[in-house]
């Protein structure tokens, strides 16, 4: 097992102390989310609202009750993982392209619990890895014709469609040094459906995994 893996394990680990009994529970995306699904059938949940497909599969197939957001009202808490994040809680967010679901039960949620491990801290989002951005499939061409005009390249990623139904675009070379700028202005362009950028909701809380254990920042 990777150091990496045993981290994002500790990190999953750590976040059971934010789960309170009977409680409906905001569940992410990504391997990180995934060892917090694996304890999840240890607790005593009142249900789950799923961020994506994937994880609405893997609850229920761990007998957890999958509730519609839309009868669900404000969640307490909302668990989920990340691809960068820096000191601010700011985070990049949609490497495995539930972005705009993960937006959605984000927002939704009084309280938004980050796990990471140590190689996702940044100093500056967006240099190492790229913003994805959800984008109706009629608008690629334009969307992506926008994005280089704010100076950003971006990729379209091949033989993905999202849960929506919509294609992605994981655009490198953006200046992420005002996220919340920057993610208002990518949901302008029209075609957009949602960007990754988590700024203007960012985490609440970050259980930070390292070498020397579970660090937790607000
Ligand atoms: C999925 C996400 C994930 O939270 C992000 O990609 C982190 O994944 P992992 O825990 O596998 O590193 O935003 O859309």
């Amino acid at each position: 097992m990777s150091d990496q893996h045993a981290q994002k394990q500790a990190a999953a680990k750590a976040a059971l102390r934010y789960i309170e009994d009977d409680m409906i529970l905001g569940v992410g995306t990504g391997s990180t989310v995934n060892c917090l699904i694996e304890l999840l059938p240890t607790l005593r949940l009142a249900g789950a609202v799923a961020s994506s497909q994937v994880t609405e599969d893997k609850l229920r197939a761990l007998g957890i009750e999958i509730v519609d957001l839309n009868f669900a009202g404000t969640l307490d808490l909302y668990i989920d993982g990340a691809d960068e994040v820096n000191v601010q809680l700011q985070l990049i967010k949609g490497g495995g392209g539930a972005l705009t679901r993960e937006k959605i039960v984000a927002a939704a949620s009084n309280k938004f619990v980050c796990m990471v491990d140590d190689s996702k801290m940044v100093e500056v989002l967006g240099r190492a890895f790229p913003v994805p951005i959800e984008v109706l499939p009629q608008a690629r061409s334009y969307v992506a014709r926008q994005l280089a005009q704010l100076g950003g390249e971006p990729v379209y990623r091949e033989d993905f469609v999202t849960d929506y139904g919509n294609v992605i675009l994981d655009t490198y070379d953006l200046d992420v040094s005002d996220p919340i700028a920057l993610e208002q202005q990518l949901n302008n362009i029209v075609g957009v459906v949602c960007n990754g950028i988590f700024a203007a909701n960012q985490a609440d809380i970050l259980l930070k995994a390292g070498s020397e254990g579970v660090k937790t920042i607000l």
